[in-house]
């Protein structure tokens, strides 16, 4: 196989280095090409753009198969520890007991709040968006960590297990606020996702009882999510650590970026999705025909994805766990029911056969955080808390490569040529 590749543009040849990734897959390297022929490379949505080198996940979208540091993601499901995964994808290697002991040790002393940042909470309206606090806060928690340097290794570690701990607590301090309940404070002896359903839904006078199979059907969710390569919300938070700012402020970027419904917020646009078809008034198929229909604006919310052109192996595993969550709760949800049939009259449509657009892991995660009695505003703070580690991951990985860049695209002018100012007495009233 060739280790270049040729390009003749207006008369110009250039010979563009061929750069493989370990799992085979080629990029041709145009890092010079503009500086060659005066040429930009224009890639909208950039689908075709490989923006660094990382050995942290690996997808192949074709045959539905996704590996955190080269382990497929199928082996996570029996042996599900979230903080252990969360380990692997920021370190590299599984960690030893001792290392494992030493993080979840660091998470659990960490749980807590500075009671300076919990202040912050009341200027919030009750009903703000929780996105947009969880956000705020991590932001504001790196107020209080200005002796965080990023060269030092010890302290990136301290750092990442301080933000991983706290972003449950402040997501589920976020929720208390919107529903006016006293604060709870973390429980030293719960683990990590036991501890916060406890300061979710405990009550003072009331402890919250954890249900041992919920607490591991949300440890894998949180695995299933954790990282997923160069997706909106990691590309934002390494575009945003490209300038060098820190890791908290990168992080909270990454929170805005994951709200949008394209990405993270799609878990709630499926409820509502779902919702709107269990009311009444439009049906599976009604939903089916608006999707197809480009005029309609409207999307089949958890279908599609950059990557994956087959099922997206998350989303099988998702689907296994509601009906285990389902059973072991005894519990019937009409919008299961509606998913599925959405899902089946999709998947026998020649509009998403041709496209091959497949449930996403976006299409049953919603439903499993209903059952588990997760209010759907929470959904995509539940996604960022299983983010995390993999947009921690990212960072290190950009900050630790040696000659990284400035994150800074180009883009084709389509403005008007060169325009002489008008003085505001000369300027022509607007059309129309
Ligand atoms: N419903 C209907 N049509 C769709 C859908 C969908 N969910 N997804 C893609 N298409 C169509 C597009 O209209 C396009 O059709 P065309 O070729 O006739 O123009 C074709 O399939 C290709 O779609 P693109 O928009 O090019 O796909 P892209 O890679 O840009 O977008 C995305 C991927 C955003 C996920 C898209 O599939 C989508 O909007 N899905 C619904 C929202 C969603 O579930 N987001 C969560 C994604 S997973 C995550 O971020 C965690």
């Amino acid at each position: 196989m060739s280790d270049h590749a040729t390009l003749t543009v207006n008369g110009i040849t250039v010979e563009l280095p061929i750069l493989r990734g370990s799992c085979g897959e080629p990029a041709i390297d145009i890092t010079t090409l503009t500086a060659q022929t005066g040429y930009l490379a224009y890639d909208p949505g950039f689908g075709n753009t490989a923006s660094c080198r990382s050995a942290i996940t690996w997808i192949d979208g074709d045959h539905g198969i996704l590996r955190y540091r080269g382990i497929p993601i199928e082996q996570f499901a029996t042996k599900p520890n979230f903080v252990e995964v969360a380990w692997l994808l920021i370190f590299g290697r599984l960690p030893t007991t001792p290392e494992l002991k030493d993080f979840s040790a660091k998470l659990t002393a960490n749980a807590h709040l500075h009671e300076g940042l919990r202040h912050h909470f009341e200027g919030f309206p009750v009903d703000a968006p929780p996105m947009a606090i969880l956000s705020a806060m991590i932001n504001a928690k790196g107020c209080f960590e200005d002796d965080f340097l990023s060269s030092d290794d010890q302290q990136f570690e301290d750092a990442a297990a301080r933000l991983i701990s706290k972003v449950r607590t402040i997501a589920a301090y976020a929720y208390r606020r919107a529903k006016g309940l006293p604060v709870i404070y973390p429980d030293p002896k719960l683990r990590y996702i036991a501890n916060m359903l406890h300061m979710m839904f405990s009550m003072p006078y009331d402890q919250y009882v954890i249900d041992p199979d919920i607490e591991a059907a949300l440890n894998l969710i949180f695995i299933l999510h954790a990282d997923h390569e160069q997706n909106c919300s990691t590309a934002t938070v390494r575009m945003v650590g490209s300038s060098h700012a820190n890791l908290f402020a990168s992080a909270a970027a990454g929170v805005c970026a994951l709200w949008g419904p394209l990405h993270g917020g799609a878990n709630v646009a499926v409820i509502d999705m779902l919702e709107a078809i269990h009311r009444g008034g439009l049906s599976p198929e009604d939903v089916i025909r608006r999707a197809k229909d480009k005029s309609s604006g409207f999307r089949l919310m958890g279908f599609g994805h950059r990557v994956y052109k087959n099922y997206d192996p998350r989303a099988t595993m998702l689907r296994d766990i509601s009906e285990r969550i389902f059973t072991k709760l005894n519990r019937q949800d009409p919008l299961l029911d509606i998913a599925r049939k959405l899902e089946a009259l999709a998947l026998a449509d020649p509009y998403f056969v041709e496209r091959r657009l497949y449930p996403n892991v976006d299409f049953y995660s919603g439903i499993i955080f209903r059952a588990i009695g997760i209010p759907t505003d929470m959904f995509t703070v539940m996604f960022a808390i299983g983010r995390l580690p993999g947009w921690i991951a990212h960072w290190k990985e950009q900050h630790d490569q040696p000659g990284g860049r400035i994150a800074r695209p180009r883009q084709v002018y389509t403005g008007p040529d060169l325009t002489n100012y008008t003085p505001i007495d000369q300027r022509p009233a607007p059309a129309g």
